[in-house]
């Protein structure tokens, strides 16, 4: 059988090089004739927080842009909007009579959302990880390329499949293996090298968007949190220097080479003439990204028309497959 990939982001704010490096890089990568790829927008993990209506939309497309302008091909992959499938909902609901709220409470991005309000958060952000278990399973995905954050979320997934299995004494749903892949799986915020790189920090100067010009990259980069000695020469001296190792992450990742190599070469170094050779190593990177993002969205009807598409095809995918789990289950037809 074809191994079939599922991966999403949702429409909230811009992508980063965390989205990037850690995710849809490798989707790219992953494009290949063995693979068949279907590539969300997930946006209804997106309203789990509250998100402007006259935004969504737009959000929405702008995701599809980035998609496809990091060279997701929308001839070969599906990319679609979550919300225009309706079997993901139909298939949570179904799976989440057997997820046990014990393992949502558990989930880190759960508690880390919710902080001490566990009290007046929403039940989709609670059941978040079922909506994601769902969008996964009803397509029988057999791979699911995400960053280091998304590890645990899968992980549920894959009990969640085998909890259906062993209930109805099947082999219906597959165990979904996570592709975590890449030199950067996790990357750190620019400001703080212990916290992850996220979309919802108050500081812009914490990420690199997809959507930032050389300019502002370039003194995002400088102003990078490092410390007072210079560039190790070998992985071992990046230990307890997260900004540093931050930093040399990236730069591996983005010049697809390992962090011994970069160091081989920037070993001994200041930082104030490694932080422009990293500026111009992610301007090279990421500028014609943004600027094929661009003029995508000088054309959104033609993001909509590959949304449309791409909801079709998925939905053709999903809906047999949520008829033969609801068969499975015993609901009249
Ligand atoms: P989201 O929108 O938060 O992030 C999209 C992808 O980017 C990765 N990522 C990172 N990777 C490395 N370093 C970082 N700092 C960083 N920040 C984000 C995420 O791991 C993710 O792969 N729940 C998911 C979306 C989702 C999904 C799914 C993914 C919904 N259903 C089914 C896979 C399969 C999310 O919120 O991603």
């Amino acid at each position: 059988m074809k191994k079939r990939i599922f991966s999403g982001m949702q429409p909230t704010n811009n992508l980063h090089l965390g989205n990037y490096l850690g995710a849809l890089r490798n989707w790219v990568d992953l494009q290949q004739d063995d693979y068949e790829c279907i590539f969300c927008v997930v946006d209804l993990h997106a309203i789990t927080v509250p998100q402007e209506s006259e935004r969504l939309a737009q959000a929405t497309r702008e995701i599809a842009a980035a998609y496809i302008a990091a060279g997701v091909d929308p001839e070969k992959a599906i990319i679609f909007p979550q919300s225009a499938v309706p079997a993901h909902s139909q298939l949570m609901w179904m799976l989440a009579t057997m997820t046990q709220m014990g393992k949502l409470e558990r989930m880190t991005q759960f508690k880390d959302k919710a902080g001490k309000n566990t009290e007046r958060v929403g039940l989709g952000l609670f059941a978040y990880p079922v909506l994601m278990a769902a969008d996964i399973l009803a397509y029988k995905a057999t791979h699911v390329p995400v960053g280091e954050d998304q590890k645990q979320h899968l992980e549920l997934a894959r009990e969640i499949a085998s909890t259906f299995n062993t209930r109805y004494k099947t082999d219906f749903f597959p165990q979904p293996e996570p592709q975590i892949l890449g030199a950067a799986t996790r990357v750190m915020s620019l400001k703080d090298g212990t916290k992850k790189m996220s979309k919802s920090d108050e500081s812009d100067n914490s990420r690199i968007n997809l959507t930032d010009d050389a300019e502002k990259i370039a003194a995002k980069i400088k102003k990078a949190q490092t410390d007072a000695e210079p560039l190790p020469h070998d992985v071992a001296g990046l230990k307890e220097r997260a900004g540093a190792d931050n930093l040399v992450t990236i730069y591996a990742a983005l010049s697809r080479r390992g962090k011994a190599d970069v160091l081989k070469e920037f070993g001994g170094q200041q930082w104030s003439a490694f932080k422009p050779a990293l500026a111009e190593l992610a301007v090279k990177e990421l500028s014609p990204i943004t600027e094929r993002m661009s003029d995508l969205l000088a054309h959104p009807e033609k993001i909509d028309k590959i949304l449309r598409d791409g909801a079709e095809r998925a939905d053709t995918l999903a809906r047999p497959i949520l008829r033969d789990a609801m068969d499975i289950m015993g609901f009249w037809k």
